[in-house]
């Protein structure tokens, strides 16, 4: 039985994760795949440092160095996180020659090119299936599984302590801060939550996917991020009640223009992280609790969904191990580019800002109850030739202001925006107008 010798970085969740997944499924991979993959050394922080997956301490160094360069290192894991030394890691790897796999998407969405074009320059390859939604294999799916589709759209609810939030909230009628407390009691969301809750890890994540789809690199600035903070439960329920429900949405869609359709090219993609509308009659409406999904609809293929858990320690080891089983057979086969990482392939791909693109949306009006306050509306509406699918004042709520809702037929984004500033200004409406998008799907 041949073997491959693999240095991990890290030593914390994910790489004690590794380690034990290695430990308890070694033979069944060994018997799956030919190869019998083996930890040789683990960097670590400190080697004092509390581990919940016990690792000899003959394999541990505190020098990152001392894996990457150790000769009898055949294939690097880097499970260290951030993006600093990370990237130098990586890059030092490469420069050797050797197999490279990561879960770090924080790194891939900044520095992902030079990384690729490294690992092409050292004649290996860089592995990244746990960066995005954990143990979903769905980098697999897009660059190999639909190798043959074009992808119109894309979505992805990629981001499980956010869909965390919003299930608990949809189930409690409960506020945003209180459920993001019991979120970091229970350990679901960390102490510092601001990369989940405003949809950085979404963007990072959705960048990769919007990459891998499209055949050019999207850079995060390219992104529209809005995150969850400003969900109310008072949105939720009116959103339940109009059949939809609230998800952070990372989206990717294919949006044809005049350009592409005189040209016959490549369309501009919209990539965009947003809480939306879910219609509950979409498969994405019933993805609860920290589950990931992420629903593709190809040329070919038709629409497909992807589901599962986008995080911990077994479902991102399981991630980890599918890579480490490729970067062996590469190594042993000494095919080390059988799969390139990723293929820039659309020379002409545009990112089309947010802005630029269409959108239906829900808008919740808080007005004073008094005769006229609608046709005001409506006419800032009709002046910037938006037009409104559905009006719903709902009864019972007493006090200065009621809430009125708006659904909005597809609008472009600019008149939208200069649509609610104008309503905003109205000494009718209360309080600043709260919009969210609708997706359709279609
Ligand atoms: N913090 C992420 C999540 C997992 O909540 O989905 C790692 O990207």
């Amino acid at each position: 039985m041949q073997q491959v010798n693999v240095g991990l970085i890290g030593g914390g969740t994910v790489g004690g994760g590794v380690f034990r997944a290695l430990d308890r499924n070694g033979d069944l991979l060994a018997a799956r795949t030919g190869v019998r993959i083996r930890v040789h050394r683990v960097a670590v922080k400190a080697f004092d440092e509390p581990r919940k997956v016990a690792i000899p301490e003959s394999m541990l160094t505190t020098d990152w160095r001392a894996v990457v360069e150790d000769s009898g290192v055949d294939v690097v894991a880097e499970l260290a996180g951030g993006t600093t030394v990370a990237r130098e890691m990586i890059l030092t790897a490469l420069r050797l020659g050797k197999p490279v796999v990561t879960a770090n998407k924080a790194l891939l969405s900044a520095h992902g090119e030079a990384l690729f074009a490294a690992a092409a320059k050292a004649g290996t390859n860089l592995y990244y299936e746990a960066s995005v939604a954990g143990g979903i294999p769905i980098i697999k799916a897009l660059r190999d599984g639909f190798v043959g589709n074009r992808i119109p759209h894309l979505y992805g609810i990629v981001n499980g302590t956010c869909n965390y939030i919003l299930t608990r909230m949809q189930q409690e009628g409960a506020g945003f801060d209180e459920v993001l407390k019991e979120a970091q009691r229970l350990g679901y969301a960390e102490a510092e939550p601001s990369l989940d809750i405003d949809g950085w890890d979404s963007q990072h994540k959705v960048g990769i996917l919007a990459s891998l789809a499209h055949g050019f690199w999207v850079r995060p600035d390219q992104i529209h991020v809005e995150g969850i903070r400003g969900v109310t439960p008072l949105d939720i329920r009116f959103a339940g009640q109009l059949g939809y429900t609230i998800k952070l949405l990372g989206v990717v869609k294919s949006v044809p223009d005049r350009r592409s359709e005189r040209t016959g090219g490549e369309a501009p993609v919209v990539v965009a992280v947003y809480p939306a509308l879910v219609p509950n009659a979409h498969v994405l409406a019933s993805v609860q609790d920290a589950f990931n999904a992420v629903f593709v609809r190809g040329d070919l293929v038709g629409d497909t969904l992807f589901y599962g858990r986008g995080a911990g320690q077994d479902p991102t080891a399981s991630a980890v191990l599918s890579d480490l089983v490729d970067a062996a057979r590469d190594w042993i086969h000494q095919t080390p580019r059988r799969i390139p990482p990723f293929v820039p392939h659309a020379s002409k791909g545009r990112v089309l800002p947010l802005a630029d693109a269409v959108s239906r949306y829900y808008v919740r009006l808080a007005v004073v109850d008094r005769p006229g306050v609608l046709a005001r509306v409506a006419a800032i509406l009709g002046r910037n030739r938006i037009g409104i699918s559905s009006v719903i004042q709902p009864e019972g709520h007493p006090g200065g202001s009621v809430p009125l809702i708006l659904m909005i037929h597809d609008a472009p984004n600019r008149s939208m925006a200069r649509a609610l500033r104008q309503m905003g200004r109205l000494a009718a409406v209360k309080a600043p107008p709260v919009v969210l998008r609708v997706e359709t799907f279609a």
